[in-house]
C-alpha cells in the first residue's frame, strides 16, 4: 500500500492519472497538491472527490514548507510530480512563469523530499521514490529522416517551455546523483484524452468546431507530432514505478506519428460524422454550422507559425518496452473517437474552463 502525493492532479495528464491509480490500486492513500492555476480544474477530479483515500490540497509547489508538512502527515511514500506551465504558446510570450513553476517549483519539490525522506528519514528506512513527469520536447527536433529520440538523445530544448523541462531533468538527476534521492524520470510524447484544457491542439479543434469557429493551423501544418492516448501515459508511469531503476529515465510513446494538418482534418471527418449519425447533436450544437452542414474542414485556417516551432517530435520507446514490458493500450482509433465522444458528453467542464464561469460552476457543484 502506498501514499501517493501527486502534483498537478487537477491538470489534464494529472487527473486521469488519479482517476486511474485509483482504479487500479483501491487502498492507496492519494493526496492532490494543485494551485488550481488557470490549467488546474476540481472538476476533473469529481468521479473522486467523495473516495475515502483521496485528500486535496490546494498549495503550490513553491511553498516547500508546505510540501514538507504533507510528506510527513501523510507518510508520504511516493512522489509523483506532474504540475507545471505546459502550453509552449504561453512560455512564448510569458516565459518567467515557466521558470518559476517547472524550475524553481521542481526544485522546492527536491528540497523537500531530501529534507524529510532522506535528513530526517521519516520512512525509517523503507522506500521511497520521486518520480518526475517530463516531455519529449527537452530533446529538441528532428527532421523526416531522423531516427526518433531515445533516452540517450542529448537535451537540445527549443522553446522556454522545453527549455524549463530540461533543467527541471537536471536537478531531479542531480538531486539522485548528489544526495542520492531515489528518482525516476518519464519523457512521454503529446498525450490526447479526457479533460484536456482546450488551448491545445486536439481540444481546441474539437470545440472550435463545436462553436463554428476557425480552426487555425501554425505554418504550413506539416509539423508532426507522435500522439499517445492519456491512459496510456498513466500505464507507462505505473510501470516505471513499480519496476523502474532508480535514477534512470524511461521514454513513453506509442509509435504515433502525425502531421498537425491530419490530424486536424481527421477530426473534422470525425465531427462531421457523428453530427451526421446522431440528429439529436444539431440542436445541442446548434453553434456548429459547419459540422451539421458536413464541412468542418471549411473552418481550417493557414495563420502566422509560432516562433521556434519544432518540425517533427518521436519517441523510441524501446527501452521501456523491453526493461517494462510497456505497450500502449489504446489505438489511435478508437482513442481519438473516445476523446471527441467524451467533448460531445462533458459540454458543461469544457464550456465553464473556457468561458471563465468554471468559478461559478465548480461553487454549484461542490455546494
Ligand atoms: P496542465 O497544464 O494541464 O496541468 C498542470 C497542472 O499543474 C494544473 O492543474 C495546474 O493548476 C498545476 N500547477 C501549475 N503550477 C503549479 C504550482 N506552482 N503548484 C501546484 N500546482 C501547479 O499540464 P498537463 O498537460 O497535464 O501536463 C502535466 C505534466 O506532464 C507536465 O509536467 C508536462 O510537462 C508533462 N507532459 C505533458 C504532455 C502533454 O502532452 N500535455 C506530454 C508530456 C509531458
Ligand atoms: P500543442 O497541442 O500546443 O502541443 P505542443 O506544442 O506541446 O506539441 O500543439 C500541437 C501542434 O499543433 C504543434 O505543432 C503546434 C500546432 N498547433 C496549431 O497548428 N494550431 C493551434 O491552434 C495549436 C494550439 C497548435
Amino acid at each position: 500500500m502506498r501514499s501517493i502525493l501527486i502534483t498537478g492532479g487537477a491538470g489534464f495528464i494529472g487527473a486521469n492519472f488519479v482517476h486511474y491509480w485509483m482504479n487500479q490500486y483501491k487502498n492507496d492513500k492519494v493526496i492532490v497538491l494543485d494551485a488550481l492555476t488557470y490549467a488546474g480544474n476540481l472538476a476533473s477530479l469529481e468521479p473522486v472527490k467523495e473516495n475515502p483515500n483521496f485528500t486535496f490540497v490546494h498549495g503550490d509547489i513553491l511553498n516547500t514548507e508546505l510540501v514538507e508538512e504533507l510528506l510527513r502527515h501523510h507518510k508520504v511514500d511516493t512522489l509523483v510530480h506532474f504540475a507545471a506551465e505546459s502550453h509552449v504558446d504561453r512560455s512564448i510570450t510569458g516565459p518567467d512563469a515557466f521558470l518559476e513553476t517547472n524550475i524553481m517549483g521542481t526544485h522546492s519539490l527536491l528540497k523537500a523530499a531530501k529534507k524529510v525522506w532522506l535528513d530526517e528519514d521519516l520512512l525509517q528506512g523503507a522506500e521511497h521514490r520521486f518520480h518526475h513527469v517530463s516531455t519529449d520536447e527537452v530533446y529538441g527536433t528532428l527532421s523526416l529522416e531522423d531516427p526518433a529520440f531515445t533516452e540517450e538523445t542529448a537535451y537540445a530544448p527549443n522553446s522556454p517551455y522545453a527549455a524549463s523541462k530540461a533543467a527541471s531533468d537536471h536537478l531531479v538527476r542531480a538531486y539522485n546523483e548528489t544526495y542520492g534521492l531515489k528518482t525516476t524520470i518519464s519523457n512521454c510524447s503529446n498525450n490526447y484524452g479526457p479533460y484536456h484544457f482546450p488551448e491545445k491542439l486536439i481540444p481546441l479543434v474539437i470545440t472550435n468546431i463545436l462553436h463554428d469557429k476557425a480552426l487555425p493551423i501554425y505554418g504550413d501544418g506539416q509539423q508532426i507530432r507522435d500522439w499517445l492516448y492519456v491512459e496510456d501515459h498513466a500505464r507507462g508511469i505505473e510501470l516505471v514505478l513499480n519496476k523502474g531503476k532508480v535514477g534512470e529515465n524511461y521514454n513513453i510513446g506509442g509509435h504515433n506519428e502525425w502531421h498537425n494538418i491530419d490530424i486536424v482534418k481527421l477530426i473534422c471527418l470525425l465531427m462531421d460524422e457523428c453530427f451526421a449519425n446522431d440528429s439529436t447533436l444539431a440542436s445541442c450544437f446548434d453553434t456548429a454550422k459547419a459540422a451539421i452542414a458536413g464541412n468542418s474542414e471549411s473552418l481550417i485556417t493557414y495563420v502566422k507559425d509560432r516562433p521556434g516551432h519544432d518540425r517533427r517530435y518521436a519517441i523510441d520507446a524501446a527501452k521501456t518496452r523491453t526493461e517494462l514490458g510497456y505497450e500502449p493500450a489504446e489505438s489511435f482509433e478508437t482513442g481519438i473517437r473516445r476523446t471527441i465522444q467524451w467533448y460531445l458528453n462533458n459540454e458543461a467542464w469544457w464550456q465553464a474552463v473556457m468561458d471563465g464561469s468554471y468559478q461559478d460552476w465548480i461553487n454549484k457543484q461542490y455546494s
